[in-house]
Protein backbone atom coordinates (compact mmCIF):
# COMPACT_ATOMS: atom_id res chain seq x y z
CA UNK A 1 0.00 0.00 0.00
CA UNK A 2 1.58 2.99 -1.10
CA UNK A 3 2.54 5.67 1.78
CA UNK A 4 -1.04 8.24 1.27
CA UNK A 5 -3.09 5.73 2.00
CA UNK A 6 -2.18 5.48 5.27
CA UNK A 7 -4.79 7.55 6.82
CA UNK A 8 -7.67 5.84 8.61
CA UNK A 9 -9.89 3.50 6.84
CA UNK A 10 -13.31 5.44 6.60
CA UNK A 11 -15.88 2.66 8.19
CA UNK A 12 -14.53 -0.51 10.13
CA UNK A 13 -16.36 -3.33 10.21
CA UNK A 14 -15.55 -6.43 12.49
CA UNK A 15 -17.18 -9.25 12.26
CA UNK A 16 -17.21 -11.84 15.52
CA UNK A 17 -17.67 -15.42 14.15
CA UNK A 18 -17.03 -18.85 14.98
CA UNK A 19 -15.93 -19.42 11.09
CA UNK A 20 -13.25 -16.61 10.44
CA UNK A 21 -12.03 -18.99 7.68
CA UNK A 22 -15.23 -18.23 6.14
CA UNK A 23 -14.08 -14.89 5.09
CA UNK A 24 -10.50 -15.54 4.45
CA UNK A 25 -11.29 -14.80 0.73
CA UNK A 26 -14.42 -13.13 0.30
CA UNK A 27 -13.49 -9.78 0.50
CA UNK A 28 -10.88 -9.70 -2.02
CA UNK A 29 -12.52 -9.44 -5.31
CA UNK A 30 -13.84 -6.48 -7.11
CA UNK A 31 -15.01 -3.10 -5.52
CA UNK A 32 -14.87 -4.69 -1.91
CA UNK A 33 -11.42 -5.21 -2.78
CA UNK A 34 -10.51 -1.81 -4.06
CA UNK A 35 -12.55 -0.52 -1.22
CA UNK A 36 -9.63 -2.02 1.14
CA UNK A 37 -6.44 -1.18 -0.75
CA UNK A 38 -8.14 2.78 -0.83
CA UNK A 39 -8.34 2.75 3.04
CA UNK A 40 -12.11 3.02 2.12
CA UNK A 41 -13.18 -0.04 4.25
CA UNK A 42 -11.01 -1.98 6.98
CA UNK A 43 -12.15 -5.33 7.16
CA UNK A 44 -11.58 -8.29 10.43
CA UNK A 45 -13.22 -11.21 11.18
CA UNK A 46 -12.66 -11.94 14.61
CA UNK A 47 -12.40 -15.39 16.03
CA UNK A 48 -14.52 -16.02 18.83
CA UNK A 49 -12.95 -18.70 20.02
CA UNK A 50 -10.47 -16.86 21.14
CA UNK A 51 -12.16 -15.36 23.94
CA UNK A 52 -12.99 -18.44 25.30
CA UNK A 53 -11.42 -18.74 28.85
CA UNK A 54 -11.93 -23.36 28.76
CA UNK A 55 -9.68 -25.84 27.58
CA UNK A 56 -11.94 -27.10 25.02
CA UNK A 57 -12.53 -23.08 23.69
CA UNK A 58 -16.71 -23.83 24.19
CA UNK A 59 -18.70 -20.98 22.17
CA UNK A 60 -22.41 -22.83 22.77
CA UNK A 61 -23.87 -24.99 24.73
CA UNK A 62 -27.48 -27.00 25.22
CA UNK A 63 -30.72 -24.34 26.13
CA UNK A 64 -31.71 -24.12 29.42
CA UNK A 65 -35.35 -25.37 29.45
CA UNK A 66 -34.56 -28.33 27.04
CA UNK A 67 -34.85 -28.35 22.94
CA UNK A 68 -33.06 -29.42 20.15
CA UNK A 69 -29.47 -27.76 18.52
CA UNK A 70 -26.76 -25.80 20.62
CA UNK A 71 -26.88 -21.75 21.76
CA UNK A 72 -23.79 -19.53 20.86
CA UNK A 73 -22.32 -18.59 24.78
CA UNK A 74 -22.71 -14.97 26.10
CA UNK A 75 -18.97 -15.28 27.49
CA UNK A 76 -17.05 -14.79 23.97
CA UNK A 77 -19.07 -12.21 22.68
CA UNK A 78 -19.20 -10.09 25.68
CA UNK A 79 -15.04 -10.35 25.88
CA UNK A 80 -14.58 -10.00 22.29
CA UNK A 81 -16.85 -6.65 22.26
CA UNK A 82 -14.51 -5.47 25.09
CA UNK A 83 -11.75 -6.31 23.60
CA UNK A 84 -13.14 -4.24 20.79
CA UNK A 85 -14.52 -1.33 22.77
CA UNK A 86 -12.77 -1.47 26.00
CA UNK A 87 -15.76 -1.52 27.64
CA UNK A 88 -19.21 -4.03 27.64
CA UNK A 89 -21.62 -1.29 28.84
CA UNK A 90 -23.46 -0.05 25.75
CA UNK A 91 -23.61 3.58 27.20
CA UNK A 92 -19.52 3.74 27.26
CA UNK A 93 -19.73 2.28 23.26
CA UNK A 94 -17.64 5.36 21.12
CA UNK A 95 -19.72 7.21 18.67
CA UNK A 96 -20.39 6.39 15.42
CA UNK A 97 -20.57 2.17 16.41
CA UNK A 98 -23.09 -0.02 15.54
CA UNK A 99 -23.65 -3.30 16.84
CA UNK A 100 -25.42 -5.63 15.13
CA UNK A 101 -26.89 -8.84 15.05
CA UNK A 102 -27.26 -10.80 11.96
CA UNK A 103 -30.31 -12.90 12.74
CA UNK A 104 -33.73 -14.22 11.13
CA UNK A 105 -35.02 -12.27 14.27
CA UNK A 106 -34.51 -9.00 13.00
CA UNK A 107 -35.34 -5.57 10.86
CA UNK A 108 -35.08 -6.84 7.21
CA UNK A 109 -32.43 -5.69 5.47
CA UNK A 110 -33.49 -3.40 2.32
CA UNK A 111 -31.09 -0.96 0.05
CA UNK A 112 -32.50 1.92 2.35
CA UNK A 113 -30.80 0.00 5.26
CA UNK A 114 -27.46 -0.19 3.33
CA UNK A 115 -27.92 3.48 2.78
CA UNK A 116 -28.78 4.52 6.41
CA UNK A 117 -26.15 2.09 7.53
CA UNK A 118 -22.92 3.65 5.09
CA UNK A 119 -23.94 7.29 5.95
CA UNK A 120 -24.35 6.27 9.90
CA UNK A 121 -21.84 4.34 11.05
CA UNK A 122 -17.94 4.42 11.68
CA UNK A 123 -17.70 1.02 13.40
CA UNK A 124 -19.56 -1.97 12.41
CA UNK A 125 -20.09 -5.18 14.29
CA UNK A 126 -21.26 -7.46 12.99
CA UNK A 127 -22.23 -10.74 15.52
CA UNK A 128 -22.94 -13.90 13.02
CA UNK A 129 -25.40 -15.90 15.18
CA UNK A 130 -25.93 -19.91 14.74
CA UNK A 131 -29.53 -20.97 13.46
CA UNK A 132 -30.29 -22.46 17.06
CA UNK A 133 -29.55 -19.09 18.52
CA UNK A 134 -27.53 -16.58 20.65
CA UNK A 135 -27.77 -16.71 24.31
CA UNK A 136 -30.33 -13.18 24.85
CA UNK A 137 -28.37 -11.60 27.07
CA UNK A 138 -26.36 -10.96 24.25
CA UNK A 139 -29.09 -8.89 22.67
CA UNK A 140 -30.27 -7.62 25.88
CA UNK A 141 -26.95 -6.08 26.71
CA UNK A 142 -24.82 -5.44 23.46
CA UNK A 143 -26.53 -5.25 20.51
CA UNK A 144 -28.09 -1.84 19.27
CA UNK A 145 -30.41 -3.93 16.42
CA UNK A 146 -31.19 -7.51 15.01
CA UNK A 147 -30.77 -7.51 11.12
CA UNK A 148 -32.14 -10.14 8.70
CA UNK A 149 -31.46 -10.70 5.46
CA UNK A 150 -34.58 -12.18 4.22
CA UNK A 151 -37.23 -14.48 5.43
CA UNK A 152 -35.24 -17.84 5.34
CA UNK A 153 -33.42 -19.38 8.11
CA UNK A 154 -29.59 -19.44 7.58
CA UNK A 155 -27.06 -22.04 9.29
CA UNK A 156 -25.62 -18.75 10.35
CA UNK A 157 -24.54 -15.38 10.02
CA UNK A 158 -21.74 -15.30 8.07
CA UNK A 159 -23.52 -15.34 4.41
CA UNK A 160 -25.72 -12.83 5.78
CA UNK A 161 -22.61 -10.53 7.15
CA UNK A 162 -20.97 -11.10 3.38
CA UNK A 163 -24.62 -10.04 1.98
CA UNK A 164 -24.66 -6.56 4.47
CA UNK A 165 -21.02 -5.97 4.36
CA UNK A 166 -21.10 -6.10 0.40
CA UNK A 167 -23.90 -4.16 -0.06
CA UNK A 168 -22.51 -1.30 2.94
CA UNK A 169 -19.19 -1.25 0.95
CA UNK A 170 -20.14 -0.23 -2.26
CA UNK A 171 -22.29 2.75 -1.18
CA UNK A 172 -19.43 4.21 0.61
CA UNK A 173 -17.90 7.32 -1.03
CA UNK A 174 -15.31 6.65 -3.74
CA UNK A 175 -15.83 2.84 -3.15
CA UNK A 176 -17.93 2.64 -7.02
CA UNK A 177 -15.42 3.77 -10.05
CA UNK A 178 -18.16 6.37 -11.20
CA UNK A 179 -20.01 8.66 -8.72
CA UNK A 180 -23.49 7.85 -10.69
CA UNK A 181 -23.47 4.31 -10.71
CA UNK A 182 -25.24 3.54 -6.93
CA UNK A 183 -27.60 6.43 -7.71
CA UNK A 184 -28.81 4.16 -10.75
CA UNK A 185 -28.86 1.00 -8.83
CA UNK A 186 -31.99 -1.31 -8.64
CA UNK A 187 -34.18 -0.02 -5.56
CA UNK A 188 -32.99 3.69 -5.44
CA UNK A 189 -35.51 4.82 -6.72
CA UNK A 190 -37.51 1.95 -5.59
CA UNK A 191 -38.46 0.60 -8.56
CA UNK A 192 -35.83 -2.64 -9.98
CA UNK A 193 -33.00 -1.59 -12.53
CA UNK A 194 -33.63 -2.13 -16.64
CA UNK A 195 -32.53 -4.29 -18.54
CA UNK A 196 -28.98 -3.75 -20.39
CA UNK A 197 -27.23 -4.81 -23.31
CA UNK A 198 -23.47 -4.56 -25.10
CA UNK A 199 -21.51 -6.18 -28.09
CA UNK A 200 -22.55 -7.81 -30.25
CA UNK A 201 -25.55 -5.94 -31.90
CA UNK A 202 -26.78 -8.91 -33.04
CA UNK A 203 -26.26 -12.58 -31.43
CA UNK A 204 -28.38 -15.84 -32.73
CA UNK A 205 -30.86 -13.58 -34.40
CA UNK A 206 -31.44 -11.56 -30.80
CA UNK A 207 -30.99 -8.20 -31.68
CA UNK A 208 -30.59 -5.45 -28.98
CA UNK A 209 -33.49 -2.80 -28.97
CA UNK A 210 -33.30 -0.55 -31.96
CA UNK A 211 -33.47 2.61 -29.40
CA UNK A 212 -30.50 2.43 -27.32
CA UNK A 213 -28.70 2.16 -31.09
CA UNK A 214 -30.84 5.83 -31.89
CA UNK A 215 -28.15 8.45 -29.95
CA UNK A 216 -31.64 9.91 -28.54
CA UNK A 217 -31.15 10.09 -25.23
CA UNK A 218 -34.45 11.19 -24.14
CA UNK A 219 -35.85 8.63 -25.72
CA UNK A 220 -33.76 6.02 -24.28
CA UNK A 221 -34.11 7.04 -20.75
CA UNK A 222 -37.73 6.98 -21.66
CA UNK A 223 -37.58 3.37 -22.80
CA UNK A 224 -35.39 2.75 -19.72
CA UNK A 225 -37.96 3.83 -17.17
CA UNK A 226 -40.86 1.86 -19.41
CA UNK A 227 -38.91 -1.55 -19.56
CA UNK A 228 -37.94 -0.75 -15.07
CA UNK A 229 -41.84 -0.49 -14.65
CA UNK A 230 -42.53 -3.22 -16.72
CA UNK A 231 -40.01 -5.37 -14.88
CA UNK A 232 -41.28 -4.62 -11.43
CA UNK A 233 -44.32 -5.29 -12.09
CA UNK A 234 -43.93 -8.52 -13.51
CA UNK A 235 -41.05 -9.77 -11.12
CA UNK A 236 -42.02 -7.14 -8.02
CA UNK A 237 -45.72 -5.78 -8.00
CA UNK A 238 -45.05 -4.83 -4.16
CA UNK A 239 -42.86 -2.50 -4.93
CA UNK A 240 -45.14 -0.21 -6.45
CA UNK A 241 -47.68 -0.18 -3.76
CA UNK A 242 -45.64 0.40 -0.50
CA UNK A 243 -42.86 2.18 0.36
CA UNK A 244 -40.05 -0.71 0.09
CA UNK A 245 -37.38 0.81 -1.13
N1 LIG B 1 -29.03 -16.14 10.36
C1 LIG B 1 -29.83 -17.15 10.01
N2 LIG B 1 -30.74 -16.75 9.12
C2 LIG B 1 -30.50 -15.43 8.90
C3 LIG B 1 -31.10 -14.46 8.09
N3 LIG B 1 -32.15 -14.73 7.31
N4 LIG B 1 -30.59 -13.22 8.11
C4 LIG B 1 -29.56 -12.92 8.90
N5 LIG B 1 -28.95 -13.80 9.69
C5 LIG B 1 -29.40 -15.06 9.69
Amino acid sequence: MSATRQKSARMKIDILTIFPEFFTEVFDFGIIRRAKAKGIVEINAVDLREFTSDKHRTVDDRPFGGGDGMVLKCEPVFAAIENLLGTSDRTGFPKGTRVVLLSPQGRVFKQRVAREFSTEIEHLILICGRYEGIDERVTDALVDEEISIGDYVLSGGEPAALVVVDAITRLLPEALGSETSAENDSFSDGILDFPNYTQPREFRGMEVPEVLLSGNHAEIDKWRRRKALEKTEKNRKDLLTKENG
